[in-house]
């Protein structure tokens, strides 16, 4: 049975993602924080659907010193993990607090380093380990009133190009999906009204992303068949920004 730890499960990324990596045979394990009970209809959803699969609830706060204990200690094997969860926070650097900046760190970066870093040995044992970042095009390309954002996304980028390299030999890749706009709620304030029609102009493919746009990527990357790449950052964006 394959297994991959599916952080973020209760995002709307997330949710898109759980539905087409079931459908694609794996078994997961659907980290959530606040919004559990999404997690809960989700995975009663999927055993009906898919019985022969496992599908278990993780809760855990990334934004805390040690977020690796209740991974840890609840997953037995594990072929695969992906981190798709993430918090931004729109302002200008100069008024942001010093407790953002800790948290958009904890959250999206240092949380996801050191599930990783435990995580190594068992995905090390399945010979063909895969560990996918959900990055951002701003990752790339920074964004006026969501610099914090900006660097933990471009972290995550340079990160995994460094890390792919030490775990190439044990069979793990390391890449990030960086997608561009997501018709998503973390989107939803910002594209109110004319917004909306403004940034879907800008993108080339003449639309935002849905999450399953996303969705597919992580399927093809969780592949065996998809070995030979790794430290990438792929961008899903439509042709936007980068
Ligand atoms: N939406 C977009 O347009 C877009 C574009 C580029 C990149 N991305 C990236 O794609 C990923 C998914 O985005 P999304 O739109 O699906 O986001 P979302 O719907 O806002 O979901 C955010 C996820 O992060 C989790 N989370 C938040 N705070 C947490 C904490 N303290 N501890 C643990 N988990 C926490 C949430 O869990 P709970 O709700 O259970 O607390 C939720 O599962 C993020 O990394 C985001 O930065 C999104």
């Amino acid at each position: 049975m394959k297994r991959v730890l599916l952080c973020g499960a209760t995002g709307a990324i997330g949710q898109a993602a759980a539905r087409t990596l079931a459908a694609a045979g794996w078994s997961l394990y659907l980290q959530g924080w606040q919004h559990m009970a999404r997690i809960h209809d989700l995975v009663r959803e999927l055993q009906i659907r898919y019985p022969q699969q496992e599908f278990l609830p993780l809760q855990a706060d990334f934004s805390v010193a040690d977020p690796v204990t209740p991974i840890k200690d609840n997953l037995f094997g594990v072929d695969a993990v992906v981190f798709s969860q993430g918090i931004t926070d729109y302002e200008l650097f100069v008024d942001a607090p010093a407790d953002v900046l800790d948290r958009l760190w904890l959250v999206n970066v240092r949380s996801p380093l050191l599930i990783t870093q435990s995580l190594q040995e068992k995905l090390a044992q399945t010979g063909h380990g895969r560990i996918v970042y959900l990055g951002s095009v701003y990752g790339g390309q920074g964004s006026a009133m969501e610099a914090i954002y900006s660097m933990t996304k471009g972290a995550l980028s340079a990160f995994a190009q460094a890390y792919a390299r030490e775990v190439a030999s044990l069979g793990i890749t390391v890449n990030v999906i960086a997608p561009g706009a997501v018709d998503t709620p973390m989107n939803a304030a910002m594209l109110a009204g004319a917004a909306r029609e403004e940034l879907t102009t800008e993108i080339p493919a003449g639309r935002l992303a849905a999450p399953q746009d996303v969705a597919y990527w992580l399927r093809v990357l969780l592949a065996p068949e998809a070995q030979y790449l790794t430290g990438q950052t792929i961008y899903v964006s439509g042709g936007w920004l980068v």
